[in-house]
């Protein structure tokens, strides 16, 4: 203040004023925390954290919103990521891990969970899906498969009891094991064990109008058998294609494949109006000796074809009307992921933030968490800036006499200029 009261007795003309001003801006702006607004990208993205090297949640919203991700997909419903995203475009599928989905099927547990997990953070963070549980047709626990359909209910009725339903899908994501026939996708068909299950899942998301999510990696087709998966129909590579004998539809790729033998299975059990969603596709950079595929030439080339179909708003040969819709697996290479070498290759970052492999998605991963007590260099250094742009702010609001512009308005800038070029024209003393 002292530094104010003494600059304002001799007073700057206005043309330096403004040359001040563009400074003050421009220190702003650095300081300001100015993140592009989410849009660009209409891919999704899978956060998972089995890892003990991730940057925090704050980070990783600069990384994300940097990139313009638009989606994000967790597997819990982590408050510290729910928060790092307060205010943004992000729109978010949070997650029930499969631990919990039987505790759900009491109605009381499940709008406790809403009411602790989601209703806090709406609207400001954009929760829009719930998964109930993860791949649990998969494993054997026939329990949790029971539970599955009870828990969504519960989930779902919470929802509506408090006035959300419509503006949050409940529904659960599968693992590609649960098709007893993938090919020709027109005979796609379920497992005859899941049948049971599925039927009245499928009724379900009918009545609720929410997505069927599958889990999908032509690479492990790949890997199974190397010698006979062509590399091309798995990477989006030209080629000829299969075409099915029945439909005469023609497949220059394996996931489209897959995704129409899901359709075809949904349909042979009555449903045409469920839309399939890619709830995880992806292709490992790294691997063991036997895992054939795994380089980060691959997985470059995977990940850039599927992208470029995405930007295309492209669909299925059976749907091609309606855009594929992915959640690429996963945004970090995660390392306390169990089973073989591939799990831990999935990334399209390194933990520090660096692409793996170069297909066109950069971002911003900030030094330091801004929001944690660290003192680094860096930190310091911004705090700094933003110090002695508050100062300048300061300086010149003791100079100016009213009306004052507003240093809360987003305008501020226009606002401090007219207010200045006012000032010069009219010669206010
Ligand atoms: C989910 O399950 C874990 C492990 O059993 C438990 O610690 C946690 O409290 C459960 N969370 C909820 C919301 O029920
Ligand atoms: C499930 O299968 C695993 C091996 O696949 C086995 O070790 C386990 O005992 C099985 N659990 C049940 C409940 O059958
Ligand atoms: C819920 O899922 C349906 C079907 O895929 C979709 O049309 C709708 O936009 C989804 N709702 C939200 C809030 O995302």
């Amino acid at each position: 203040m002292a530094v104010a009261e003494r600059s304002g007795a001799r007073r700057p003309s206005s043309r330096s004023i403004v040359v001040v001003l563009l400074l003050v801006v421009m220190l702003i702006a650095d300081g300001g925390v100015e993140v592009p607004r989410a849009e660009g990208l209409s891919i999704g993205i899978n956060y998972g954290q089995i890892a003990d090297n991730l940057p925090s949640p704050s980070r990783v919203s600069w990384l994300l919103r940097s990139m313009q991700v638009s989606k994000v997909k967790l597997y819990d419903a982590d408050p510290h990521v729910l928060s790092a995203f307060l205010d943004t475009d992000v729109e978010f599928v949070v997650g029930i891990g499969n631990e919990n989905v039987s505790a759900m099927v009491d109605p009381a547990a499940a709008q406790a969970w809403i009411q602790r997990h989601v209703q806090p953070y709406l609207p400001s963070t954009r929760i829009t899906c719930i998964t109930v549980g993860n791949e649990v047709f998969k494993g054997n626990d026939t329990a949790l498969k029971a539970n599955l359909l009870p828990a969504m209910q519960s989930v779902y009725q919470a929802l509506a009891a408090l006035g959300l339903q419509g503006r949050v899908n409940v529904t659960t994501a599968h693992s590609l094991d649960i098709m007893g026939t993938s090919f020709p996708p027109s005979a796609g068909a379920f497992r005859a064990d899941v049948v049971p299950y599925m039927q009245p899942l499928l009724g379900f998301l009918s009545m609720a109008r929410s997505p069927f999510l599958i889990n999908c990696y032509p690479y492990f087709a790949y890997k199974a058998d190397p010698g006979n998966v062509p590399l091309a129909y798995v990477l989006f590579q030209p080629n000829a294609g299969v075409t099915d004998t029945n439909t005469k539809l023609n497949y220059d790729n394996m996931l489209y494949a897959q995704v129409d033998s899901v359709y075809a299975a949904i349909q042979a059990l009555g449903h045409t109006d469920i839309d399939v969603k890619i709830s995880e596709t992806g292709w490992p950079s790294g691997g063991d000796p036997d895992e054939a595929g795994a380089t980060p030439e691959y997985a470059g080339t995977y990940i850039g074809n599927l992208l470029q179909r995405i930007e295309m708003k492209q669909g299925t040969p059976l749907r091609p009307s309606v855009p594929i819709d992915v959640y690429v697996f996963a945004l970090f290479n995660e390392n306390l992921k169990p089973g073989p070498a591939s799990e831990r290759h999935y990334g399209l970052f390194y933990p520090d933030g660096t692409p793996v492999y170069n297909v066109g998605l950069r971002g911003y991963l900030p030094p330091m968490d801004y929001s944690r007590g660290t003192r680094s260099k860096v930190v310091q250094y911004h705090l700094s800036l933003i110090i002695m742009a508050n100062h300048i702010r300061c300086v010149l609001y003791i100079w100016m006499k009213p009306p004052k512009p507003s240093f809360a308005d987003p305008s501020f800038p226009i606002t401090l200029f007219s207010y200045f070029s006012h000032d010069s024209d009219t010669g206010r003393q």
